[in-house]
């Protein structure tokens, strides 16, 4: 099994490049029957979700039609959460009447995207969903953050590679590695 260090904290490789993209192909797959007849706007939140968006949006039906958008916020330093969610780079389309789709790499206490969810909708969107690669459905603290689309769900520890990063690091692993012991 592969294995890396990162600033002391050893990670093992836990989802293969393969299972992760045949998870996001069926989310993929469910998103196009639910929105055939729709133009849904993605809003990718940036950093994390830019690996998992540009396997997903490919992963579409050809026939759909469909914009994409990009917005950053940041709630993480390290491991934890501060429960401060900062926009850093702010929203620059219109939302209004147009059905959302959120994509996040990870949902975790849910707060970034409760956050979000109430801001699309005070922005006047017609409808708001959220499609993320991994979910953590132990650590959930908002209930209206359950996400609609979910490539897959995941224990407590933290991940990082497919866009997630440690301090802004090992965003680029085309694996998910998973936390085992720390320095
Ligand atoms: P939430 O607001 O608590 O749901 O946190 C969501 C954000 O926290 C994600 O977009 C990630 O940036 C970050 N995050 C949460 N868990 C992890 C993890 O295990 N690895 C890397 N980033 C994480």
């Amino acid at each position: 099994m592969r294995s890396i260090n990162e600033q002391g904290y050893l990670f093992e490789e836990w989802l293969t490049p393969e299972q992760i993209a045949k998870d996001i192909k069926q989310v993929a797959n469910r998103i196009s029957a639910d929105y055939r007849d729709k133009e849904p706007l993605f809003v990718i939140v940036l950093n994390g979700a830019f690996v998992f968006a540009a396997d997903l949006i490919r992963g579409l039906d050809k026939d759909m039609r469909c914009e994409q958008t990009f917005i950053r916020v940041s709630s993480y330093f390290g491991m934890s959460s501060t429960g401060q969610l900062q926009f850093i780079v702010p929203l620059q389309q219109v939302v209004e009447n147009r059905d959302v789709i959120i994509v996040e790499d990870i949902v975790d206490s849910g707060l970034t995207i409760h956050q979000l969810k109430a801001y699309m909708r005070a922005q006047g969107a017609a409808s708001v969903r959220v499609a993320t690669m991994l979910f953590k459905p132990n650590k959930l603290e908002y209930d209206d953050a359950k996400p609609d689309y979910i490539a897959r769900e995941v224990t407590d520890e933290f991940v990082i590679g497919c866009g997630l990063d440690f301090d802004g690091f090992r965003r680029n692993l085309d694996a998910i590695y998973k936390v085992k012991e720390s320095k």
